[in-house]
């Protein structure tokens, strides 16, 4: 609890946020999400433009700052957003920031990401280009050579509009060919981490080169059924570590990922559990031992765009 890292920017981050994605419910879901969990204590917002509930996250923070007449401000507040796939170009990388601002009702965020390496065309209403399969239309020039998109990106933490900068789904030739041409290099990386996915060699990596990792579906997309069949909700090892600590599997795996190293985003709907997941502890090493345990070797991925995007950003790796 209150924990926080820190960013090659000398910002504090805290270590627990809280992400705002897949609240696909009805309209006023992510507000009632985000005000339970900012006065559960989160003071970490996992945003982005792709979301579309953006003006919920900021009349929450709104409402949230004016309730606690000033003892909570903007800045003890660590914001988030992303820019999506088709907005790219440069200019559109600015609007998609300004459009962003303007939802969430800030003037700055605190950390700006590309959410995926993969540009895509947009259409006259900031969409996507969707193509004859249904699929996004991929810019190949402009994916194999993000560089004018991150310049953009540097302008923009460069005028104060974004206090770090940073990407999303990044691999590690993403960023060598990242840190190749940057004036600004990546302040953070933002994957999915849990223990069917730890993300090891990536991990490593970022602490080699400063960036700091930030895990999505930490708990493991607990909605899905991978195609190994188990859940990581279900696995017993897990289960069973977690027991005895007398924390809940969210807990420990939120606390797991704090230990070695990374900002956690634990994400709910639910007003109990957006509040125990922010209960973390300092896991004993031998627990910390028993999940690495479970991880070590795992490959196991449950988030994968490709079907939606027509290209497949982990061609390299070899996935479940
Ligand atoms: P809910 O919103 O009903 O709490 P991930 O971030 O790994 O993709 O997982 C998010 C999913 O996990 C959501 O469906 C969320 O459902 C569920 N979830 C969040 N916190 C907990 C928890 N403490 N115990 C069980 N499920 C949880």
């Amino acid at each position: 609890l209150g924990r926080t890292f820190t960013l090659p920017t000398g910002a504090k981050i805290p270590a627990v946020g809280f992400g705002t994605f897949a609240n696909e419910g009805s309209k006023g879901e992510s507000y009632k999400a985000c005000l339970a969990a900012l006065k559960a204590g989160y003071r970490h917002l996992d945003c982005a433009w792709y979301y579309q509930n953006e003006e919920e996250i900021g009349d929450a923070i709104h409402d949230f700052l004016e309730g606690s007449n000033g003892a909570v401000k903007r800045e003890d507040i660590f914001v988030v957003t992303k820019v999506w796939n088709h907005l790219h170009e440069p200019e559109e990388v600015k609007w998609s920031l300004e459009d962003s601002l303007k939802k969430l009702r800030l003037d700055y965020v605190d950390l700006f990401l590309v959410h995926w390496p993969v540009a895509a065309e947009r259409t006259d209403e900031y969409m996507p280009k969707i193509g004859a399969d249904g699929k996004y239309v991929i810019k190949h020039d402009l994916t194999n050579n993000p560089e004018p998109t991150w310049r953009a990106m540097e302008e923009l933490y460069a005028a104060g509009k974004a206090k770090a900068i940073g990407v999303s789904n990044w691999t590690i030739p993403g960023l060598d060919q990242l840190l190749g041409f940057a004036k600004v290099k990546p302040h953070a990386n933002q994957v999915e981490i849990h223990p069917f996915f730890p993300n090891e060699e990536l991990l490593q990596y970022c602490k080699e080169k400063d960036i700091l990792l930030i895990a999505y579906s930490p708990l493991g997309s607990q909605n899905q059924v991978p195609s190994t069949g188990e859940k990581v909700s279900e696995n017993k090892t897990l289960n069973a570590a977690a027991e005895k600590t007398g924390h809940t599997l969210a807990q420990t795996l939120i606390s797991w990922g704090v230990k070695r190293g990374y900002c956690v985003l634990p994400k709910s709907v639910n007003p109990t559990r957006i509040i125990s997941n922010f209960q973390d502890y300092d896991m004993t090493e031998e627990d910390f031992q028993a999940i690495n345990a479970v991880a070590k070797g795992r490959h196991t991925r449950f988030v994968n765009m490709k079907d939606t995007f027509g290209y497949n950003v982990w061609a390299d790796e070899k996935d479940e």
